[in-house]
């Protein structure tokens, strides 16, 4: 009989391809239309029985994630022991983080963490849940949980739980992304982008707006025209959905878009600079990764990828790059080695 010490899972970042964000519901959310597409980034995240729950977090942005109850690979950890029968379930765990996305970065780090913590303690635990089941628990600790266990390219609806996943070929697509300096918190993103459509903030509803217009760089991914109130409800871009069909990637670029950019780039005007390098840089598109503050660019190859990560990083307008492709498989359990 082998003896499970330990169970490893290895979960990717996301990318919106789409983010189109209905207005503020009464429970505070949005309804969204997203298209969701996981990146070769992974957080690697480890659960061992021990006495009671506990999380230690190593690597890109380690001393920011929360050791306590509020960390998300925790409160996954604890619903998903109220779904499971039998004695394993009883222990507590230790989870390991091993970061390599950042945090509040706009890339669902925390998300996917949850979303890795979930499938390592559904095997420790021999618990069997099936993906419907895991995806049920996901949707309770956050919008982009779910997503993180399914991977690909997926539509996602309500708060972006309901997905759908994206007939496409198997094209690889190659991205740049550059970190920033800093976090953006993504309630405070929200709340912009509400201010600037007149919802509630300062001014109340019909208020003056707020100052996240759509100041972007042309060819961005931003929304277009001028921030009227969003639409009563968010649609799927068709000439996205064509492009992403067609496996054409420079189609890709131009049809890339995210309602919360405005909101991103009032909080973080210094973004607008990053765009634009990129776009004066060949890429084939760019837009700012969910909240922010990422800026993603989509490039027409592996080479061209490489020399728009070396030329931004030489450029000063960001932290740091990485080139990644999508899709990328969700959140999978890594095999033991030996
Ligand atoms: O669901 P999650 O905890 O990841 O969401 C983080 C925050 O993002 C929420 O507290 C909310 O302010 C905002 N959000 C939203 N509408 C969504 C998803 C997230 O307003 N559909």
């Amino acid at each position: 009989m082998t003896i499970v010490t330990g169970v490893t899972a290895r979960v990717p970042a996301k990318l919106n391809l789409q983010l189109a964000v209905g207005p503020p519901r009464a429970d505070g959310y949005h309804d969204l239309v997203t298209v969701f597409h996981a990146v070769a980034l992974f957080d690697e995240v480890t659960v061992e029985p021990a006495e009671r729950d506990t999380v230690t977090v190593t690597g890109e942005g380690a001393s920011t994630v929360p050791h306590d109850g509020d960390n998300l690979a925790l409160r996954a950890v604890a619903a998903l022991r109220k779904q499971v029968r039998g004695a394993n379930r009883t222990t507590g765990v230790r989870v390991s983080i091993a970061k390599r996305i950042p945090v509040a970065a706009g890339l669902a780090g925390g998300s996917a963490d949850a979303a890795a913590a979930l499938v390592a303690a559904n095997e420790l635990w021999t618990a069997g849940l099936p993906p419907p089941r895991l995806a049920e628990v996901a949707a309770t600790i956050g919008s982009d949980v779910a997503f993180a266990l399914l991977g690909g390219t997926a539509v996602g609806r309500g708060r972006g739980e309901r997905l759908t996943p994206a007939l496409a070929p198997a094209t690889r697509y190659h991205w740049v992304l550059a970190f920033a300096e800093g976090q953006l918190s993504t309630p405070k993103v929200y709340a912009a982008l509400d201010r600037s459509r007149g919802f509630g903030g300062p001014g109340g509803p019909g208020g003056p707006r707020g100052s996240g217009g759509n100041d972007f760089p042309p060819g961005s991914g931003g929304s277009r025209g001028v921030a009227p109130p969003g639409p009563a409800q968010p649609a799927l871009d068709a000439a996205l959905m064509s492009a992403l069909r067609s496996g054409d990637a420079a189609r890709l670029g131009r049809a890339l878009s995210n309602d919360l950019q405005p909101a991103a780039l009032s909080l973080y005007p210094a973004l607008r600079k990053t765009l634009a390098a990129g776009l004066e840089l060949g890429a084939l598109g760019a837009l700012v990764a969910g909240s922010g503050p990422t800026c993603v660019f989509l490039a027409a190859s592996a080479e061209r990828a490489l020399e728009l990560a070396v030329s931004l990083s030489g450029a000063g307008v960001c932290r740091s790059v990485a080139r990644v492709t999508g899709p990328a498989p969700g959140a999978a359990v890594v095999p033991a080695q030996g």
